[in-house]
């Protein structure tokens, strides 16, 4: 499918606000990737695509991750919203015919990060968070600034904000997600003491 075709299918599935938060995820990508010398066009698929399953009830989620031979962790299980990224990387795949492993990979970890992300990982994680229709976050002018001088530094403000914000609201937080801050916080420590 090409990008416009894919574009009207996610404005017929997608609630008006969560295809308007898809366009800034797009957009958002794209200029990051303008910014930080990655791929435009994956970047912007990627970003396209990133909630592509989102629009799926929390059983449907759940059936689509069985029916895919997903494993389902136990947090994931409580909490199958969480499922929407994995998927949406086997819908970008299945559905929509993208097959390279960069743009399905972002689509994968865009919700809990993981260790070690690639550039196109760390651009859709970070324009997810930041994208201008975004207005919940703590310190979102600090991390929108962040976001065009120091990506690094700008995920790990990121994951430091998440968090915080969970802990406070004493929700648990995927394990996943604990392990990349777990990593980006060692990675932030060892930057600044150079
Ligand atoms: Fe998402
Ligand atoms: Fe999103």
């Amino acid at each position: 499918m090409t990008r416009e075709e894919i574009r009207k299918d996610l404005k017929n599935l997608l609630s008006e606000k969560r295809f308007e938060h898809t366009l800034g995820v797009e957009y958002t990508s794209a200029c990051l990737a303008m910014r930080y010398g990655a791929d435009m066009e994956k970047a912007r698929m990627a970003g396209l695509l990133h909630d592509c399953a989102k629009y799926l009830s929390a059983e449907d989620k759940i059936a689509y991750s069985k029916r895919y031979g997903m494993p389902i962790s136990k947090y994931e299980k409580k909490n199958p919203e969480l499922l929407h990224a994995k998927l949406g990387a086997c819908f970008a795949n299945v559905k929509y015919g993208i097959a390279d492993p960069e743009i399905l990979s972002a689509i994968t970890w865009h919700t809990t990060g993981k260790p070690d992300m690639s550039l196109l990982d760390k651009i859709v994680y970070v324009a997810d968070y930041l994208e201008p229709n975004r207005n919940q976050a703590p310190n979102l002018a600090e991390v929108r600034e962040l976001a065009f001088k120091d990506l690094d530094e700008c995920l790990c403000q990121i994951l430091e904000d998440s968090i915080k914000y969970l802990s406070n609201k004493k929700s648990t937080t995927d394990p996943m997600t604990r392990r990349t801050w777990e990593y980006y916080r060692i990675y932030r420590m060892r930057n600044q003491e150079v």
